[in-house]
Formats: C-alpha cells, sequence, structure tokens
C-alpha cells in the first residue's frame, strides 16, 4: 500500500535555507509537471528559488518527506490580489500532498487578510482544476483565454480558536 502524504509529509514555509532542497526537487520533476507549473519545461530554476525564499511579497510553502522537499505551494501577493501555484513532483503526485498544500496555501492568505486567491492554469490542465475543486469551497473558472483559464478562489476564514487553546 502506498503512503500517504497525510502521515508521511509535513508542510511548512520555505527559507533561504531551502534552495538546495528546492533545485533538487524540481530536477527530480518531469518536463511534463514543470510546463504545466510554468508555462515551459525550462523554467529560470534560480530565480524561482529566490522568488520564494528571499521575496517579501510572496510565501513559499513546502511539503517535506524527511529531507526531501516533494511540493511547492506559492502565494504571490500582488496589489489587488494573491495568486496560488502549485507543484508536486511525479512520484508524490496523487497521493493527498497537493490537498495539503492547497488547505496551507488558504490558511496563509485569509492570515494575510484575504478573502480570495488567483490562479492561472494551462486549459488541458484538469488536474490542477480539479485539486482546486476538491480542496476549496467555492471555485469559479474563466472561459479559457489564449491557452489559459483563471480561476477565482474564495477562502474560507480560518476557524476561530476554541476557548482554552
Ligand atoms: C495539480 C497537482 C498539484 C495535484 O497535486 P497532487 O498532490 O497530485 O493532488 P492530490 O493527490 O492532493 O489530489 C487531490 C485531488 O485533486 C484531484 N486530482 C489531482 N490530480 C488529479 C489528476 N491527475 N486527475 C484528476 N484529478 C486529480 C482529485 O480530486 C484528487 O483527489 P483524489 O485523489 O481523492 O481523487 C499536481 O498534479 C502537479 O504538481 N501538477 C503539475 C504542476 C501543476 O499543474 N500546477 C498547477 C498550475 S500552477
Amino acid at each position: 500500500m502506498s503512503e500517504t502524504a497525510t502521515n508521511s509529509a509535513a508542510v511548512r514555509r520555505l527559507t533561504a535555507a531551502d534552495g538546495t532542497a528546492l533545485q533538487r526537487m524540481l530536477a527530480r520533476c518531469s518536463a511534463r509537471s514543470l510546463h504545466q507549473r510554468f508555462g515551459t519545461a525550462a523554467p529560470a530554476l534560480r530565480t524561482f528559488t529566490e522568488s520564494l525564499v528571499r521575496r517579501e511579497n510572496a510565501i513559499g510553502l513546502g511539503s517535506w518527506r524527511g529531507d526531501d522537499l516533494i511540493g511547492v505551494g506559492s502565494v504571490h501577493f500582488h496589489e489587488d490580489r494573491p495568486e496560488f501555484a502549485i507543484l508536486v513532483e511525479d512520484a508524490w503526485q496523487r497521493r493527498g500532498v497537493g490537498a495539503h498544500l492547497v488547505r496551507a496555501m488558504c490558511d496563509e492568505t485569509v492570515s494575510a487578510g484575504w478573502h480570495h486567491a488567483t490562479v492561472e492554469l494551462l486549459v488541458p490542465n484538469t488536474a490542477a482544476r480539479a485539486l482546486l475543486l476538491s480542496s476549496c469551497s467555492h471555485v469559479w473558472f474563466s472561459m479559457p483565454d489564449a491557452g489559459l483559464v483563471s480561476g477565482l478562489v474564495m477562502l474560507r476564514p480560518l476557524a476561530a480558536p476554541r476557548e482554552g487553546d
């Protein structure tokens, strides 16, 4: 039986110390997954790495299995909206890692004071659409435009702390 992410992977914020693990994860990803995430199979990995671990207007969340980073979710805070993006390495896809990351991205975004986020997907990316539809309570997708669909995700507020917490 395959391991599920919930009992083997932990999600935490990426820091500058995680750059090497991030580059290693990206090197394990297929050209198809990289293309779905970046729109190209040959992204500028160093730029991406630095944008996640060093920029003040972005949060990078990593899903870890031991010392290996196996999934990365990012929230880029534009002036008018936060934007989600996500990548799970191929060997860990369909094992709950993406859903776990999306929940953490939603929580971080709500904590930052936002109640919605956007996402841009290539039109054929049915996996990412299904992930968002199954993980978020309200999601709408635009009509395809220039090969892309835009998604609007309405976020649930974080649960209020219980008395005594
Ligand atoms: C999209 C992606 C992040 C999904 O991550 P994942 O870890 O495989 O997703 P999960 O295992 O948590 O799946 C959660 C739900 O999403 C849906 N889903 C995920 N992958 C799917 C697929 N290939 N086909 C159909 N539904 C899919 C299912 O409803 C799934 O629940 P289930 O497994 O109980 O049926 C992953 O496929 C990926 O990294 N793709 C390449 C990058 C990308 O497309 N990024 C999005 C653009 S920014």
